[in-house]
């Protein structure tokens, strides 16, 4: 299977990854700088398009973070020869003229940067958190549009809480950041709060109502309190999408973002599904996910789709049966296009075996009677009604008994 999926008549999918802006948000990570700067490149040679580096104005840590990723990994090209350019790097800034300044000032030695600026729309954060009217709203976003543009060549907006706003609204305050300049609009589930259809509609909704909306880029950025994130955003695709804002391994504010592996992987197995296709190496997938996992102290659960331990395990005897005999039978992606080469069939009270017998052989039993064999089955069974797993120590001693 190729790492990437091949283009026919589809679109480019814009992958935008924020593990170091909305990720870094998830409670209790924060990453020192050479980390950031260690994640950032393995990002680069992954093949993302855009990297949210980080707020600048949000402390001192943070604009040098995003000034040494734009030094240090902006320009880099390794690995990227597919996508035949470096990754755009982009900062984020509310809509006010400090936090877009110092924005465009830790960006200044990227080759490609973005302005990420926003602003909520949704009438709960204007009458509570802002306390301001939906025409101030709308002067506030096109003065932060038109300012980050003349600072930079790429301005992205987004309408925070929109999937909680008033759609001809957005259509409103959208068709006016287009007027001033904005490339990206980005269209924030900030609470999670979205259904798959509802998503997809608004996604739709907005491209088909918003004056000038064919002269840019959609962009989904999803957020998991519901476990929706990867449904909403690949429903976004189908509305009209052509960018998703994920994070590694789904990390992010309170239940996380959509995770990248997850769009990647949904798009790669069903090529003919969706109307785009990605540049990602998909085999650096998985261990873009360990050093996450590692840098940040967020486990991974065992469970997770894609590079959960267990996402490409088989425990009971029929699957493992079925897997010995064609991986295909239950298997939907070779662990190896996203980098696992490392799998073993687990052996547990619900294997077979067959599985057993591979084990043995692996193990340098391969020539054992039938006989020995059956014996040597009814005490690994045994013992694994005594404990969860057995490990292969347990097996070479029921072999030598
Ligand atoms: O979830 C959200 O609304 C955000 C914005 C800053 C884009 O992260
Ligand atoms: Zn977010």
């Amino acid at each position: 299977m190729p790492h990437t999926n091949t283009p026919g008549e589809q679109q480019k999918l814009i992958i935008f990854d924020t593990t170091l802006r909305d990720g870094e948000q998830s409670p209790g990570v924060s990453l020192n700088n050479d980390e950031k700067v260690a994640i950032a490149t393995q990002l680069s040679k992954l093949g993302v398009d855009v990297l949210e580096a980080g707020f600048p104005i949000a402390s001192i840590g943070d604009f040098e973070a995003v000034n040494r990723i734009a030094k240090e990994v902006g320009p880099l090209m390794e690995g990227r020869e597919r996508i035949g350019k470096p990754m755009v790097i982009c900062g984020l800034a509310r809509a006010t003229t400090g936090d877009i300044q110092r924005c465009a000032e830790a960006l200044e030695p990227a080759p490609y940067k973005r302005i990420h600026t926003f602003l909520a729309t949704s009438d709960i954060h204007l009458q509570h958190k802002l306390k301001i009217d939906r025409a101030e709203c709308v002067k506030r976003a096109v003065a932060a549009v038109t300012l980050a543009k003349s600072l930079c060549d790429e301005v992205e907006f987004s309408p925070e809480d929109a999937g909680r706003s008033d759609q001809d609204f957005l259509c409103e305050v959208l068709g006016k950041v287009i007027e001033a300049g904005a490339g990206t609009l980005n269209i924030p589930d900030t609470v999670g709060y979205n259904m798959p259809e509802e998503y997809g509609s608004l996604i739709k909704y907005l491209v088909a109502n918003t004056p000038g909306a064919e002269k840019v880029i959609w962009s989904t950025h999803c957020h998991n309190d519901l476990g929706l994130a990867t449904a909403n955003t690949l429903a976004g695709i189908q509305g009209g999408a052509r960018q998703v804002e994920v994070t590694i391994n789904g990390i992010g504010e309170r239940a996380g973002n959509t995770a990248m592996e997850e769009v990647v992987m949904s798009i790669h197995t069903h090529p003919n599904y969706f109307p785009v296709y990605h540049t990602i190496n998909t085999t650096l997938i998985s261990r873009t996910s360990q050093m996450v996992s590692a840098l940040s102290g967020m486990i991974v659960q065992p469970n997770k789709a894609i590079v959960g331990r267990n996402a490409f395990l088989h425990e009971s005897g029929i699957h493992q049966d079925g897997v010995l005999k064609n991986k295909s039978t239950y298997e939907i992606i070779t662990p190896e296009t996203v980098g696992v080469t490392d799998i073993a069939l687990v052996l547990g009270k619900h294997s077979g075996r067959n599985a057993f017998r591979e084990r043995c052989k692996e193990l340098g039993h391969g020539s054992i009677s039938d006989e020995a064999l059956q014996k040597a089955f009814v005490d690994f069974k045994a013992l694994c009604d005594k404990q969860k797993t057995v490990n292969d120590a347990d097996i070479l001693a029921i072999l030598t008994n």
